[in-house]
Formats: C-alpha cells, structure tokens, sequence
C-alpha cells in the first residue's frame, strides 16, 4: 500500500521518500525493481524514480526534516487475540516524537482501530512539545488495481479537526478528484471507523453469497441467475456478489477480526460480523468437501492440478488465500498437488517448500492429475480449449471453485464440472 500511495503521489508532481526498515528492499526499489506485482505500477514507478521524484531509503531520520506530511503505511497483523497490532504504528510514532523538529502533518493510512489518532498524538507529544497535527486517511485501494484504484478513487476519507492539515490535504488530493468524486472530511474516529466498516461490509456480502449458494445446492437453484436475479436492484448493486471459496488477502480476514473484537472491547457482541467470519472459514473449504464426496470420501493417493494460488487475481499476493487452505487440507488427506499460478508460485514456494509440486504452465500442471481445481479466478483461465485439456486430463473432471465456465457447456462437452452453487 505504501509504494502504490508513494509512487502515485510522486506521478501527481511531489517528492517522495518511502522509508522501508526492510534493506533488502529500499536496495532493490532503489535499483529500479518494483518488488510487487501490480499492474500499471511499474511504468510510473520506474518514471518516477528516473525523474528523482521518488527515492528510497532505511534511515527515517535523515528525511523527516524534509518532509512537510509524513504517511504511515505500516502494517497492522493481527495480535493474538485478534486486534490489530500497532506495535509498527505506535513504535514508528514514538521515533518521530524524538525527530521532529517544526510543524508536521502525520498522516495515518494504515488501517487502525479505532482511537489510535490519539495513540499517535500521545506517542509523538511524549517526546515532541512542538505543533504537529494527526491525521486519519484510511485507504480503499484493491490489490491487482491499486493504482487505477488510487489514481481515481471513489472517494477519499480523512478525518481531521485541524484546519491546517484538512487545507493540506484538499492540496495533496486535488489531482486525484478532478473526475468529482468528494473528499469527505470527518473526526477521526469515524475516518477510522468507516474503513473497518467499509471492508467488513464487503466481507459480509461475500458471506452472504456464499450462503445463499449453499442453499442452491441444495435446494436445485442457480446462484448465478440469483445474483443477476438482485445485483440489478440498485440498492444491491452488481458487484461484489460472486459466490466462491471464500474471500482471502491481507485486509478482510483480519479487517473482519479486528473489528470483532473492538466490538467486544465495547462491550458489543456484533453477531453478524462473527457469522461472516464463520461461514468464511467454512467455505474455505467447501470444495474440499465436495471433491471428498466425489471420491466417496477418500482422496488419498489422488494428484489434482491446481489452478491458482493468489488471494485473487492479478496480485503475487497469497495472504490467507484460500488456495493455501484447500491445499493443507488436500495433503492432510494424503492427496498431492501440482500447482500454477502466473505470479504467486515462488512466494507458495517459499511456505511449503517441496509439499506440494509446481508447474511451468497451466497445461503442464495438468499431466498425470486426477482432476483439476480451479482455486483463482486469472484471466487466463477463463478461455480454454477443452479438447487439448481432454488429452491432459482424460478424467474430465473439473472441481471450479470460481464458477469460471457455463455448465451447460461444461456438461455438453461431457465433463463432470463441479462448481459453487449451481446445478451440477
Ligand atoms: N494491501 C492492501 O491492499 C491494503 C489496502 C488498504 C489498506 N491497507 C493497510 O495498509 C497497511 C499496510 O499494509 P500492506 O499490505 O502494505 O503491508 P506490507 O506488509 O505489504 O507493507 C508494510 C511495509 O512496512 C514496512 N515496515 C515495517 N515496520 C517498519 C518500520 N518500523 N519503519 C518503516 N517500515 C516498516 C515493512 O518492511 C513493509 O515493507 C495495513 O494496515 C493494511 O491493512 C492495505
């Protein structure tokens, strides 16, 4: 989130300096290699970076002086009771109370309980008495369109009382809004507020789709004709309503979970949100179930291919994505695999080492499987030539977790095709 905020920044005609305690890394963007995959970035970055608006280094203090609005970009992994950790936040505070020297905007993107703005204030303001404003600026941005996301946002939410840091930032935003889309100024609290509930409630619609598929199984129903069947009630809306195996990422799981237990710090039990991370969890993995059923229960002994290991598509990204845990649960059946996935692999690699095996094309992960799963929805995968995949996979059989092919035409070519909640 930082590098896409920090290279976009830059491309809108600031000075940049991301600040990374990771060497390797500051050494690598320095050089010129971008050290995520995500479209459209590496062209402006590189741009960027030859016309010295954007720079990297380790060393905080030798920037701060320089800087007239300092972002905090940290991660917030959960603790282990599920809350957000804020040891980065709060520790890269502290070091900023003890170099600051004249008046600074901090603002904080990182997404944080709520509250922590005044943590921040506490934390610089114990070893800093000069001006300083805090500023909340959480950030919508989706991994795999992070900078079209950024580069034209919905909206931007920042939550400020001080006049001095809302005329700054209405500064820094104006390239970004010229399509008319608002700034939308608030407290803090809710700046920080509306972010955890912006993503639980786009978890709980997934959540929501995923039951109702579940209720299409059984009952004989289509969740692609349901979806299509609300998605065009404007109050619903068409997007976002794709059922699947469960929603994965950095953000949502642990977005859902921290907001949980703030509630509970509140003394709220929030119902719902602990029903959405439930059915999660749950749908995960479902189509480990039904690959079971197939198999009358025992997969031991079968080699699937793999199809997809990202959290999603377009991003090398595999934090909690639910290939990983259908994976886990296929090798604890005494099941192999052969996975692709076009940006992901070395980072599965890194996880699980030789457990599993890797392809070096989506064909090739095909030889000698007994069936394929299809866990992320790439592009790529969407168009096939089934007759060259009947000579790699002689079974026919297809367990699609993202419900990428028509069935009718699945069945017409005389594949078994197992899906999320529709007629098989
Ligand atoms: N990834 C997303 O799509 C996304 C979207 C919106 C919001 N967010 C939020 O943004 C925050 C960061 O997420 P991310 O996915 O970019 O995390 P990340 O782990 O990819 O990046 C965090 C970076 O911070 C660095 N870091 C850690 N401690 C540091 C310190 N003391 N000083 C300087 N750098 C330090 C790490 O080395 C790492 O490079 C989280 O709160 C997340 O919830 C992420």
């Amino acid at each position: 989130m930082g590098l896409v905020t920090g290279t976009c920044f830059a491309e809108t005609g600031n000075k940049v300096v991301c600040v990374d305690i990771d060497k390797a890394k500051v050494e690598k963007l320095s050089a010129g290699q971008v050290t995520i995959y995500e479209p459209g970035l590496e062209n402006i970055f590189l741009r960027n970076l030859k016309d010295e608006r954007l720079r990297f280094t380790a060393d905080l203090a030798s920037v701060v002086d320089e800087a007239e609005v300092i972002f905090l970009a940290l991660p917030t992994p959960p603790g282990a009771d599920g809350a957000a950790d804020l040891k980065y936040v709060l520790g890269v505070a502290d070091e900023l109370g003890k170099l600051l020297k004249g008046y600074k905007v901090i603002v904080n993107k990182s997404t944080v309980p709520v509250g922590t703005a005044d943590k921040v204030r506490a934390a610089i303001a114990k070893n800093y008495n000069g001006e300083f404003d805090v500023v909340s600026n959480p950030e919508f941005l989706r991994e795999g369109v992070a900078v079209d996301d950024f580069m034209k946002p919905d909206r931007v939410v920042v939550g400020t009382r001080s006049e001095r840091a809302q005329q700054l930032m209405s500064e820094l935003y104006a390239p970004f809004m010229r399509q008319g889309n608002p700034v939308i100024f608030m407290d803090e609290r809710s700046s920080e507020l509306t972010k955890y509930a912006a993503n639980s409630f786009l978890a709980m619609k997934i959540s929501f789709m995923n039951e109702i598929a579940q209720l299409c199984e059984r009952m004989g129903a289509d969740v692609d004709m349901v979806r299509r069947g609300i998605g065009s009630d404007d109050r619903i809306g068409k997007r976002f309503l794709f059922s699947g195996i469960g929603y994965g990422g950095s953000c949502f799981p642990k977005d859902v979970q921290a907001l949980v237990r703030s509630a509970d710090e509140v003394h709220y039990d929030f119902k719902i949100l602990k029903a959405v991370e439930k059915v999660n969890a749950a749908q995960k993995l479902h189509l480990v179930e039904k690959i079971k059923v197939h198999y009358s229960g025992n997969i031991s002994g079968k080699h699937f291919a793999l199809w997809g290991l990202a959290f999603k598509p377009n991003t090398d990204d595999i934090r909690e994505a639910p290939a990983l845990a259908i994976i886990a649960a296929l090798l604890a059946e005494g099941a192999t695999v052969t996975a692709y996935d076009p940006e992901a692999m070395q980072h599965v690699q890194k996880v699980l080492g030789d457990k599993i095996s890797f392809a070096s094309s989506q064909y090739q992960a095909l030889e000698d499987a007994d069936a394929l799963i299809i866990a992320t929805e790439w592009n790529e995968f969407r168009t096939q030539d089934f007759e060259s995949i009947e000579k790699l996979l002689p079974s026919k059989l297809i367990f699609d977790g993202r419900n990428l092919f028509q069935v009718s035409k699945m069945q017409a070519l005389g594949y078994k095709y197992v899906t999320i909640g529709r007629p098989e």
